[in-house]
């Protein structure tokens, strides 16, 4: 005997899964850098630049808040029930990622890292504002399906972040098989890992949620397995 699980469970089971890890990874990194305190930094900090410390700050404090506000922007029943809350918490959503985003980009700069990890934050970075931008432009023009696609494309980009830190937690116990693994290994693999599938996720659902039923409603013939 099969048991299905209906689709709308299904979903709401994929949402609260999203909403769970986004929400403790956030609040566990704005706890470690509302402190202030440069010594409970997680990632090696530049010797050489005393603004560096400052940089994670200003990152991870209004990207933990987009990090907060991205999954009940997705629920639908809020947004139905109340669209002023779901317009405010969208404004607070954009200024935050500006910020953060910004912020990433000179954090990048200062990284010990290496090249590879520089040059796939500064791509996620560039990527972030260019999704927001269309996201929000579309939404301003009234095409919710568009400002639908452009959002889920841009919090996939957001949600990078929990699957990073997925992957680093996996990095650090395969240390103890591995000790030559180095923290920057570890990091890079992690920090191209998490933008590669959350991208690939994200299409998926951009093409069988959103762009799929649409083509479906416009050419019946299709569905119905005639050539059009
Ligand atoms: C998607 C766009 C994002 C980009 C481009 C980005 C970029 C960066 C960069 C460049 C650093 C510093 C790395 C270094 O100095 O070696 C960093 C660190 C950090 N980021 Fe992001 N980030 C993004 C999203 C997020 C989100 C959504 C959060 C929410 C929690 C977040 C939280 C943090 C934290 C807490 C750190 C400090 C390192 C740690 O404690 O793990 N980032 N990020």
């Amino acid at each position: 005997m099969t048991f299905a699980v209906p689709r709308r469970s299904r979903r709401r089971i994929a949402w609260a899964a999203v909403a769970v890890s986004a929400v403790g990874v956030a609040l566990f990194s704005a706890a470690t850098y509302l402190t202030g305190d440069p010594t409970l930094s997680r990632i090696p900090l530049n010797p050489g630049i005393a603004l560096h410390y400052l940089t994670i700050v200003l990152h991870a404090l209004p990207a933990s808040l987009v990090l907060l506000i991205g999954p009940f922007q997705f629920a639908q029943q809020l947004r139905a029930r109340r669209p002023k809350l779901h317009r405010v918490l969208g404004r607070v959503y954009v200024v935050s990622m500006i910020f953060a985003a910004v912020a990433a980009l000179v954090a990048a700069t200062f990284s010990v890292d290496g090249i590879s990890s520089q040059i796939a934050f500064y791509l996620l970075s560039v990527a972030w504002l260019y999704t927001l931008y269309r996201g929000y432009t579309f939404i301003r023009q009234g095409q919710i399906q568009l400002h639908r696609i452009w959002m889920i494309r841009n919090y996939a980009l957001s949600f990078a972040a929990v699957v990073l830190r997925g992957f680093l937690g996996i990095g650090a116990a395969m240390q103890g098989i591995f000790p030559t693994l180095s923290f920057a290994d570890i990091y890079t693999t992690s920090a191209w890992g998490s933008i590669t599938i959350c991208v690939v996720v994200a299409e998926y659902f951009v093409l069988n949620r959103t762009i799929a039923p649409l083509v479906r409603k416009r050419q019946p013939g299709e569905r119905a397995g005639i050539p059009s």
